[in-house]
């Protein structure tokens, strides 16, 4: 199965894919194409180390979304990749763009949905809220795409517990390392090996 990575900073999610996927002989799945929506990120270097072509697609070059749609649909002609996933993929996608990649498309988030999500909710802004609330678990979700921020079918949550002196930075860390870095992969091979159905905003996982 081919992918196309969409990422717009670190990319530790990236780099989690190329280590627990990509550079693995025994999986089947191959990273074709990185698309960054930023300059200069370290998801590229990452990216440009594992020898996986990079195109960078700023979204301030196009007037509107429809014609960003079309650039990422055009950039990906040549490879055709079969999944997209947005790891901190920092653009919004318009409906050009899921309608043609529609149910192919899976993102990871840095909360428990519907917890701390939705528009302006992204990067360290969901830890900064998760702590301001008090709340003694957080975690990360993996979901489909669909045309509203952050309300497609959930695929994989995973929980990680709070500590009474976490910073911000400190529950990204532990998010990232203990959720996110887990259960992005975990669904990249579920949907390769065909076990995520999806049942209106709910998902059937098989074995
Ligand atoms: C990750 O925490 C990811 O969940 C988040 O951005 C970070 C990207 O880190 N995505 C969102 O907030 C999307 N709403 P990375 O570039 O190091 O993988």
């Amino acid at each position: 199965m081919k992918i196309a990575v969409f990422v717009s900073g670190g990319g530790t999610n990236l780099q989690a894919i190329i280590d627990q996927i990509h550079s693995k002989k025994h999986e089947d799945i191959r990273i074709v194409h990185v698309i960054s929506s930023k300059k200069d990120t370290f998801a590229e270097v990452r990216a440009k180390k594992a020898k996986i072509p990079v195109s960078i697609i700023l979204r301030k070059d196009f007037s509107s979304l429809n014609d960003y749609d079309f650039a990422l649909l055009e950039a990906l002609k040549g490879n055709q990749p079969d999944l997209i996933v947005l790891a901190g993929f920092m653009s919004f996608l318009g409906k050009d763009f899921i309608h043609a990649y529609k149910n192919r498309i899976i993102n990871v988030h840095p909360s428990l949905i519907p917890s701390f999500c939705g528009e302006g909710m992204y990067g360290l802004k969901p830890h900064e809220a998760a702590l301001e609330k008090g709340v003694k678990i957080v975690g990360a979700t993996v979901h489909f795409i669909d045309e509203e921020y952050d309300t497609g079918p959930i695929i994989l949550q995973k929980a990680v517990q709070v500590k009474e002196d976490d910073t911000p930075f400190d529950l990204q860390e532990r998010v990232m390392r203990e959720a996110e870095q887990v259960i992005l992969p975990l669904a990249i091979k579920l949907f390769a090996n065909g076990k995520i159905a999806i049942e209106g905003k709910r998902t059937r996982i098989s074995n």
